[in-house]
């Protein structure tokens, strides 16, 4: 099977959870993308709900279908966001940030009173930091920040490289909240919880991808079908 449609059926799960009037969180990447895709086809169908996304790019493919749109300035709280993950491990922690926009998805994400995480199969790990850690960092000082995270990170045995992103169009890419992204090469992230914490003492630290106690529930297709996670 084709994993957009795993993707989709994924994304077709955590549609039954949504009730006319809730409040969402819209997640980014191609995952999140297929839900707000199928959530287009019941608000042109009459359905009513209000959405906070998580991008510049989901707002503009939620503005595209005519979902209504909203923020956390308005809203104070959502009932469910529902994202994408580059990793999900067995207790349902998350390595997010892979399309760049950790910082808006830990904030709306933060604000809801459920996170569902969608995937295919592909994405579930027994131990994080397979995918590369992306750490989000203010461009001032980047220098000072960059030798401070690397150093942090080989204390959490990240014997590989601390990238710069760059941009597909080449240049360093640039989050909706204008920061730049390290990415770091862990392998195996053994004390996420102590990695988090070491990270965000960093003072030029924004935001890191560790999604930690956030993710209560999880839909994951594989070709035999979707497994709900919780
Ligand atoms: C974006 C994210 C995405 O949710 C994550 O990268 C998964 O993306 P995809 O569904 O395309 O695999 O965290 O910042």
């Amino acid at each position: 099977m084709m994993i957009e449609q795993l993707k989709r059926q994924a994304a077709a799960m955590a549609l039954t959870q949504v009730q006319p009037g809730m409040r969402l969180g819209l997640g980014t990447g191609s995952t999140a993308r297929h839900f707000v895709d199928l959530l287009g086809e019941q608000v042109a169908a009459g359905f009513d709900c209000i959405c906070v996304p998580t991008s510049e790019a989901t707002a503009r493919q939620a503005a595209g279908l005519n979902i209504p749109l909203s923020d956390l300035d308005t809203l104070d709280r959502l009932d469910i966001t529902i994202d994408g993950a580059d990793e999900i491990d067995p207790h349902l922690n998350l390595i997010k940030g892979g399309g760049g926009a950790l910082l808006r998805e830990k904030i709306v994400a933060a604000a809801s009173d459920l996170m569902i995480v969608i995937a295919d199969s592909s994405k579930l790990v027994e131990t994080l930091g397979q995918f590369p850690l992306p750490i989000e960092v203010n461009r001032f000082g980047l220098g000072a920040t960059r030798r401070s995270v690397a150093a942090v990170c080989a204390s959490h045995g990240c014997a590989g490289e601390l990238r710069l992103r760059q941009a597909d169009a080449g240049g360093d890419y640039l989050t909706d909240g204008g920061h730049l992204i390290l990415d770091a090469f862990f392998g195996r992230i053994l004390q996420p919880e102590a990695l988090s914490a070491d990270l965000l003492n960093i003072a030029g630290v924004v935001q890191h991808g560790l999604f930690l106690n956030m993710c209560k529930k999880a839909y994951v297709a594989a070709p035999d079908g979707v497994r709900t996670l919780s």
